[in-house]
């Protein structure tokens, strides 16, 4: 064959805003690296997000193909006292990025969350869904949805997602695995039901949305639910951690900000578009703890197993 005649794909480039320290964004930036993309993933000392002009020059000097924002405000019980910070960044950051993307050729997938709704559902929440937030965070990543969606429409993907896990950043099962190994019991809600998401599942699902020129929201979480005391039982079950995880009421454990009730996430736009089913939670939760944290303090030395 004339090699003269080959021609090669250039390899597609992306911004990962928050790619560098956030939970997500910094598996999401490995995953697209890993699938052979240019990855520009920003810390706050390297680019002002909140500033069009600043903005603006970044994406221009880096050219992206796709830009995918994962930045945001996610206390969520501290957003109660600071709702002008949670808005800067849960609504002016998408606004600001909108604006600047609208005279580009550029797309985004913008990570939003299951907290939109008001959990009076009791079957998953489809993207048809009416939101109704109950906390400031809620309210303030419904109004960055709206400010992305009404500046960019056809270029921009809302990717709602809920109760992450992953490795290389703090998050609920990794805590509750340091609890149960301090710990002979512990106490946790079970009137919360969510949709458990593993974030290397999610990065690759976002990958699999920027291979389809499509826009508008999903849904994309792994597959089934459970209460936060379900997920925890189960995490400690699987690192044969010997604690007991009893299961109490929410008004046993206040929180300043309210959280739905029930927030699955119903996924099938996502498998409508790509053909994908995304796989359960559980089995995703296996190798996390499996896979990312088996040689970490969390769980050495509690298993007979040899791995
Ligand atoms: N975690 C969950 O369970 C969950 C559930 C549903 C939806 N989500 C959504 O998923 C996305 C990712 O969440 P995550 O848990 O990965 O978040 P995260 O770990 O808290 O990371 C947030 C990122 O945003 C950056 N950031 C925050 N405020 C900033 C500011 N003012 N200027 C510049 N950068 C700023 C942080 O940088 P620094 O490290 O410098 O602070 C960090 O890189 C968010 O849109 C969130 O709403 C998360």
């Amino acid at each position: 064959m004339d090699q003269s005649s080959v021609s090669s794909t250039p390899a597609r480039r992306a911004i990962v805003l928050g790619g560098k320290t956030g939970l997500f964004g910094s598996t999401l930036a490995r995953t697209l690296r890993d699938a052979g993309w240019i990855v520009h993933a920003p810390g706050r000392e390297d680019v002002d997000l909140f500033s069009e002009d600043a903005l603006a020059a970044y994406i221009d000097a880096c050219e992206p193909d796709m830009v995918f924002n994962t930045v945001a405000y996610t206390q969520v019980d501290k957003a109660e006292d600071e709702p002008e910070q949670a808005r800067r960044v849960n609504r002016g950051l998408p606004a600001n990025l909108g604006q600047v993307l609208r005279t580009r050729p550029v797309r985004c997938l913008h990570i939003s969350t299951d907290f939109v709704f008001n959990g009076k559902q009791s079957t998953p929440y489809t993207v048809e869904d009416t939101p109704d937030p109950q906390s400031v965070y809620g309210s303030t990543k419904l109004e960055g949805e709206l400010a992305l969606l009404e500046r960019i429409p056809d270029r921009a993907i809302i990717a709602r997602t809920a109760w992450l896990f992953g490795p290389g950043k703090k998050n609920f099962v990794q805590t509750i695995l340091g609890l149960c190994r301090e710990r002979s019991s512990l106490n946790v809600v079970h009137d919360q039901v969510g949709s458990p998401t593993y974030t290397v599942d999610l990065a690759a699902m976002c990958l699999q949305l920027a291979k389809h020129e499509t826009s508008g929201l999903y849904h994309l979480v792994n597959a089934g639910q459970a209460s936060w005391c379900e997920l925890a039982a189960e995490a400690a079950a699987l690192a044969e951690l010997p604690c007991a995880v009893h299961a109490i009421p929410s008004n046993e454990y206040p929180q300043k900000a309210c959280r739905p009730a029930y927030s699955v996430l119903d996924t099938s736009r996502f498998t409508e578009t790509t053909g994908i089913t995304p796989r359960p939670w559980i089995q995703a939760l296996r190798d996390y703890i499996f896979h990312d944290l088996w040689n970490t303090e969390l769980i050495q030395n509690t298993s007979q197993h040899s791995r």
